[in-house]
């Protein structure tokens, strides 16, 4: 391969077996410089596998791999990769009884090339804790702090695993917005997340991860036009009555319902969304809105697997 080193990572037919288990099956992707890649895929999928290789954490079983165009399988390579490349893992967890200034002191330390402890604070809005020992911080903070903490070899490429997994809804905008300012930094992001949200927000290109196979890789509106089928038409209405009433009004078009109790049209064929509007109104049907949706990367992960993909609503951070 000549031109590995063109783009962050180079992966090719890379697989990782325990024992009988394949957790990565037969995975290549490329990752170019300065762009945000996402591995949406569920528990137990292969992200953390699959990326503590690229970060020569894990071993792999066979295939090859290059990161920041070295290769993992030459010594000081893979040793050179581990100094360039900054890593948040799955399970953070630093010194309990330092503060988030101690602690990035401390990492700092590990390193020849480092930035300025202030700079970092900044960086991740940790300013009012600077002083605050870690074990007294939330869960949303302490994850800010692994962010920190990630950078503090001001590392080209960054290895994200679950940043925002547990954490609130504002807690997760918030880190959002962390990471984005990363990147307009110049820096390579190489995120996993089971949020679809996440990975449609933030990520440049989403390799969608299933059972250890890259089901897809490309850009999100890529993806959504080539896997999600029409636009959805949720009707929304707040008894049982108007529900069913709806149900037998628009039967031949093939009404299905959600889990919010909305009822839901596909938009296939043209001028469903005039017909819809139409019958409702002609019969007086009390709905109380009625909407189009573009398919989602969640219905994207439904189409190319089979299964669905759990997402936001499991949101527990307790600040
Ligand atoms: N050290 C290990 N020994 C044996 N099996 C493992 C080991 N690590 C992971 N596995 C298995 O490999 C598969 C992939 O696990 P992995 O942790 O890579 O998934 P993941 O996509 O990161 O999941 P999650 O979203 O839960 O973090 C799972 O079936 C897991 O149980
Ligand atoms: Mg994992």
């Amino acid at each position: 391969m000549s031109n590995v080193g063109e783009y962050a990572i180079v992966v090719e037919n890379l697989v990782k077996k325990y024992d009988d288990l394949i957790a990565v099956n037969n995975i290549s992707l490329k990752i170019k410089r300065g762009e945000i890649f996402a591995f949406l895929g569920p528990n137990g999928a292969g992200k953390t596998t699959a990326i503590e290789i690229l970060e020569g954490i894990r071993k792999k079983t066979s295939g090859k791999a290059f990161v920041l165009g070295k290769d993992i399988d030459k010594r000081k390579e893979l040793d050179q990769i581990k100094k360039i490349i900054g890593i948040l893992p799955q399970e953070f967890n630093t010194h309990l009884n330092l503060t988030v200034k101690e602690n990035l002191r401390f990492w700092s330390r590990m390193y020849g090339k480092n930035i300025p402890i202030e700079d970092l604070i900044a960086l991740v809005k940790l300013e009012d804790k600077a002083n605050v020992q870690y074990k007294n911080l939330s869960g949303g903070l302490k994850r800010r702090l692994g962010i920190a903490i990630s950078l503090v070899n001001d590392p080209e490429l960054v290895f994200l695993d679950e940043p925002t997994t547990g954490l609130d809804p504002r807690a997760r905008r918030e880190t959002w917005a962390i990471i984005e300012n990363l990147k307009e930094q110049g820096k390579t992001i190489f995120l996993t997340t089971h949020y679809m949200e996440e990975a449609h927000v933030l990520a440049d290109t989403v390799g969608i991860i299933h059972k250890g196979e890259i089901m897809d890789i490309g850009t999100p509106t890529e993806l959504i036009d080539k896997h999600g089928g029409a636009n959805k038409i949720i009707v929304r209405c707040n008894d049982q009555e108007t529900r069913d009433q709806i149900h037998n009004i628009l039967f031949e078009m093939g009404p299905m319902e959600n889990d919010e109790g909305d009822i839901v049209i596909s938009a296939k064929k043209k001028g469903s969304i005039s017909k819809v509007v139409d019958l409702l109104e002609e019969n007086d049907v009390p709905y109380s809105d009625i909407v189009t949706q573009r398919p989602t990367l969640e219905d994207i992960f439904l189409a190319l697997t089979g299964e669905i993909l759990i997402t936001s609503t499991e949101t527990e951070d307790k600040s």
